[in-house]
């Protein structure tokens, strides 16, 4: 299966240092925060990954990461000309996923402890569509917040940080999805933040009755906010030593 890290974005919630520092190239303990995404996959013995990013950045991110043979993985590069949302940037990377069918799409900002290998290994043994990770969180709106089926075990659809949320889970930034997403991808429009949004190619498949979840049972943080970048920074402590 093949990755696609996607590590772009202003980073707004993180000025003053994202206006010269990429958010996914801070320092999270010892390793720029990118790191951790890479050997996530790693681990789960994932190694064809590609990272797609922005034009002013990319510098950084091959100076660092190489071919990411120190990472003992081997990436490649696309670059996203202008932030157009979570899910144009998963666009540019459909010739990398060819139809190699499944892969997975990580937000390079989600730090995590869960191990990706049991989630992985239950979509492999998914007949079609895809499958989002969800975890419980005291602030959904936040969020992409799914709504259950009455057994619980379907998720009918996520709505985008609502003012309400219908559940107190979240979407995280873990997505796997087949070679169908593309498609999904070129029938949706831009939201009212002139985006294409990751929750409406999840909806289109939650629609067809083809988006599966299963749940973070460890720590799991977005790092997009100082608070959340101290938080994450901290549980990562021992691992950066
Ligand atoms: C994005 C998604 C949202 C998801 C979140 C996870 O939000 O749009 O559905 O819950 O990532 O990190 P953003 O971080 O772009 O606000």
């Amino acid at each position: 299966m093949k990755a696609v890290i996607l590590a772009g974005g202003t980073g707004t919630r993180l000025r003053p240092l994202t206006t010269y520092l990429n958010k996914h190239m801070l320092p999270v303990g010892k390793y720029p925060m990118i790191v951790y995404a890479i050997r996530k996959l790693k681990e789960a013995g994932i190694t064809d990954i590609e990272l797609v990013t922005g034009r002013s950045s990319a510098g950084l991110f091959t100076q660092y990461l190489g071919s990411g043979r120190d990472e003992g993985v081997s990436l490649t590069y696309r670059i996203q000309e202008e932030a157009g949302g979570i899910a144009e940037a998963l666009k540019l990377a459909e010739p990398f996923v060819g139809a190699s069918g499944k892969f997975i799409m990580l937000l390079g900002d989600n730090l995590y402890e869960d191990s990706l290998a049991p989630h992985i290994e239950a979509y492999r043994g998914q007949a079609a569509g895809a499958m989002v990770l969800l975890k419980q969180v005291p602030d959904p709106h936040r969020y992409g917040v799914p709504r259950f089926s009455q057994d619980g075990k379907a998720i009918e659809s996520i709505d985008e940080k609502p003012q309400q949320p219908a559940s107190d889970y979240c979407v995280t930034g873990i997505y796997m999805y087949d070679a169908a997403v593309f498609s999904y991808i070129d029938e949706i429009k831009p939201s009212g933040r002139g985006e294409l949004e990751i929750t409406d190619v999840n909806n289109a498949y939650a629609s067809r009755g083809l988006l599966r979840y299963r749940t973070l049972n460890g720590w799991w943080t977005d790092a997009g906010t100082f608070e959340s970048l101290h938080e994450a920074a901290g549980r990562l402590k021992e691992e950066s030593e």
